[in-house]
């Protein structure tokens, strides 16, 4: 088989990483990629700027399957051009898609299938949602503004007051600081808790939970500072207790697959539940319609079920015979970043250390921003590698990674000390 995965980050070179384990599979073409892809002998980056690209590409190269990272290719339909092409697609065609490309869209059909989540209300006239805030009461704050589209994980407002909530929806709706995407928002309840990722796979006759993780999205130690892309996860989930998770199967994934249903979606691919888990239980905060980055890396090591076995099962629609069976160990993924990101950092930074990682089943090493330059390995970007470990017990995966990626330099490289404490 060949396969082309779409992306550029560690989550690209974790999912080609489990791929090619399995010896059906003979090449893997990564688009953009990274220079992990040296790291795994089949896998060759390709540089497609479009969908149409990508389709002739997938085309000429008899490429079997295509696998989407990320969000913005799968919201303007590359699932749905690859189908009329009779091209095989891991991923929501654009209507499922808009469960993620659209909060609008994912909140009206939360309420419709009554999946708990916080509430809310969805504006498209600043004039109505500054009533709205005007009206919401002193005592309720903090509130929640969000641009409804896609905008990079930045689209989120935690407002502490009605000043710093009016700023929001006019920096959203007047100043068009995420363009169209904030052409609606939504304004909701703030909710407290501890946040979880549950990946799951689906065939939209059955949802499959992957083990649960836990992202930690600030640059800062003890969640402080700016957010950023994922500085680090540890699965399982340590706030996911089982009776966390029976809440979450029943009042989330279950009413979630009854839409899917009920709406007629029809696709292969993932389905992401941001969760919260407050003292009044567990909440949706949003769907994303593929992996999390970097909630894959700590994830698919643990996968002991071949990728490749329950993918091919989904498209036959037999998602449900496939028994996913983990590792019994925990995984903990530290992300190594530039120094100064997530605002301005350097590139192009000497890495020492990459060739000298003793990879093995139990530790791995994902490349994010990283490219090659004279025989070198440089840094490209702010995340620039991920070191993931597992161990019998969450100390001891904490303790490897950290060990691990002690041993990697470059000039100001930066990570946190606190991942899964
Ligand atoms: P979202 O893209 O909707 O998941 O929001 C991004 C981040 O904003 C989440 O991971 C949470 O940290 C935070 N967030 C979103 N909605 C809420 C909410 N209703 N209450 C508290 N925090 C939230
Ligand atoms: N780690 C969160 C995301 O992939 O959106």
């Amino acid at each position: 088989m060949k396969i082309l995965i779409v992306g550029a980050g560690g989550r690209e070179h974790a999912i080609a990483w489990k791929l090619s384990q399995n010896d059906k599979v003979k090449k893997i073409y990564i688009a953009p990629g990274n220079v992990g892809s040296e790291l795994i002998n089949i896998a060759e980056n390709v540089e497609l700027s479009n969908i149409e690209e990508y389709i002739s590409f997938a085309k000429k190269n008899s490429i079997d399957l295509t696998i989407v990272g990320s969000e913005e290719l799968l919201v303007q339909g590359i699932v749905d051009e690859f189908r009329k092409n009779n091209l095989k697609i891991f991923g929501p065609d654009k209507k499922a898609a808009l469960l993620e490309g659209s909060k609008a869209y994912a909140k009206d059909f939360m309420k419709k299938y009554n999946i708990k989540t916080a509430t809310y209300e969805i504006f498209d006239k600043y004039e109505d949602a500054i009533n709205y805030l005007d009206n919401y009461g002193e005592k309720n704050f903090p509130v929640v503004v969000k641009a409804s589209g896609l905008a990079a994980g930045k689209g989120v407002i935690i407002a502490e007051n009605l000043k710093e909530a009016k700023e929001a929806v006019t920096d959203i709706m007047v100043n068009k600081k995420f363009a169209s995407s904030g052409n609606e928002i939504v304004i909701e309840e703030y909710l407290e808790g501890k946040e979880a990722s549950i990946l799951s796979f689906t065939d939209c006759n059955v949802i499959i939970p992957l083990l649960s993780a836990k992202d930690h999205k600030k640059i800062g130690e003890n969640e402080t500072g700016l957010n950023t892309g994922g500085m680090g996860v540890i699965s399982p989930n340590p706030y996911v207790t089982d009776e966390v998770f029976e809440e979450f199967q029943k009042k989330i994934m279950k009413p979630t697959l009854e839409g899917l249903k009920s709406e007629n979606m029809d696709f292969e691919g993932v389905i992401f539940f941001g969760l919260m888990i407050t003292k009044k239980g567990v909440y949706l905060l949003e769907y994303n319609m593929r992996l999390g980055d970097p909630e894959t890396q700590a994830v698919l090591p643990l996968l002991e079920t071949d990728l490749m076995d329950i993918i091919e099962n989904s498209f036959e629609k037999r998602l449900s015979e496939v028994k996913v069976e983990w590792k019994p160990l925990y995984s903990c993924c530290v992300v190594g970043v530039a120094g100064g990101y997530p605002e301005s950092y350097n590139k192009g930074d000497v890495i020492k250390g990459i060739k000298e990682f003793e990879e093995n089943e139990r530790n791995i090493l994902f490349i994010a921003g990283a490219k090659k330059e004279n025989e070198n390995f440089v840094t490209s970007g702010g995340r620039v590698l991920n070191v993931v470990c597992l161990g019998d017990s969450p100390e001891e995966a904490r303790k490897s990674a950290y060990d691990r990626i002690d041993k990697i330099k470059f000039n100001n490289i930066y990570y946190r000390k606190d991942i899964g404490k």
